[in-house]
């Protein structure tokens, strides 16, 4: 029997600025190749049956690249959300957003509750954008919450820290696909990645393609998901589903 898709697919896009640089133009002429790529995988994924999908877009950390670089993804993201809205909601996928929102410039705040807000009727995919997002900053602020609640030492469980986190509501992602060959999670989901099967493709995300999705998706069903547990007790309990 055929395995499943993943229902959660998170995509770290790395590679736009040397994509951009081995062709002697400015990294900026790669993120909005990187943008066009992405509206395509967005589409795939939704075609294909995705139940969740995120894309890593704007890192925490992304806010120490020089000024012109940053400004020239925000207004990017703003036109991109702006454009894609009809899109989305044409193809039936809801949109939302995690990450410091309240960092991001008033514009694309704007967008981005604007295009929740016109798809929150979608019941297709949901398309996550990380913006302004760190694992690291995610753990923490869940775990800043459960302070302030009060929450006593025995009370804080894996379910009460989920619960807080950016992605509440949203199970963890069962494929991570990181492009542009580094070997790395660069503070995306480091919570929510503890099981996650991670595919890594030297492709820069700009050349990324439908193609390279599949062939990532027949490599997770490949994929034996143990979860700490041997093959025996796996095979066991996928034939005593199977007689159920
Ligand atoms: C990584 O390339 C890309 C990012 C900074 C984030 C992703 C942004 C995009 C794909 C463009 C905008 C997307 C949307 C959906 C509007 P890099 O600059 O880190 O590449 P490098 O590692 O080669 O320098």
């Amino acid at each position: 029997m055929k395995k499943p898709l993943p229902q959660h697919v998170a995509i770290i896009m790395d590679g736009n600025g040397r994509w951009a640089e081995t062709r002697g133009r400015n990294r900026t002429f790669g993120h909005l190749r990187g943008a066009r790529v992405a509206r395509e995988i967005i589409e795939a994924c939704s075609k294909r049956g995705i139940e969740n999908l995120t894309l890593y877009t704007f890192s925490s950390e992304n806010w120490m690249r020089p000024l012109e670089e940053v400004s020239f993804l925000m207004a990017l993201l703003s036109r991109h959300l702006k454009r894609e809205r009809a899109n989305l909601v044409k193809n039936d996928i809801r949109f939302s957003a995690i990450g410091e929102l309240s960092r991001l410039p008033p514009a694309v705040v704007n967008e981005v509750n604007e295009t929740i807000r016109a798809t929150a009727h979608c019941t297709g995919m949901r398309l996550t954008f990380a913006l302004s997002y760190g694992g690291r900053q995610d753990i923490l602020s869940a775990v800043k919450l459960m302070v302030a609640e009060g929450l006593s030492a025995n009370s804080i469980d894996e379910k009460a820290l989920e619960a807080r986190l950016q992605t509440a509501g949203l199970r963890d992602p069962d494929l991570v696909i990181r492009t542009s060959g580094e070997s790395r999670l660069s503070n995306f989901f480091l919570w929510q990645s503890a099981y996650s099967e991670i595919f890594i493709t030297p492709t820069l995300w700009p050349d990324y393609e439908a193609a390279e999705l599949d062939a990532a998706f027949a490599w997770y069903q490949s994929r034996e998901r143990r979860y700490g547990r041997t093959t025996a007790q796996i095979s066991r309990a996928n034939n005593e589903n199977q007689l159920a």
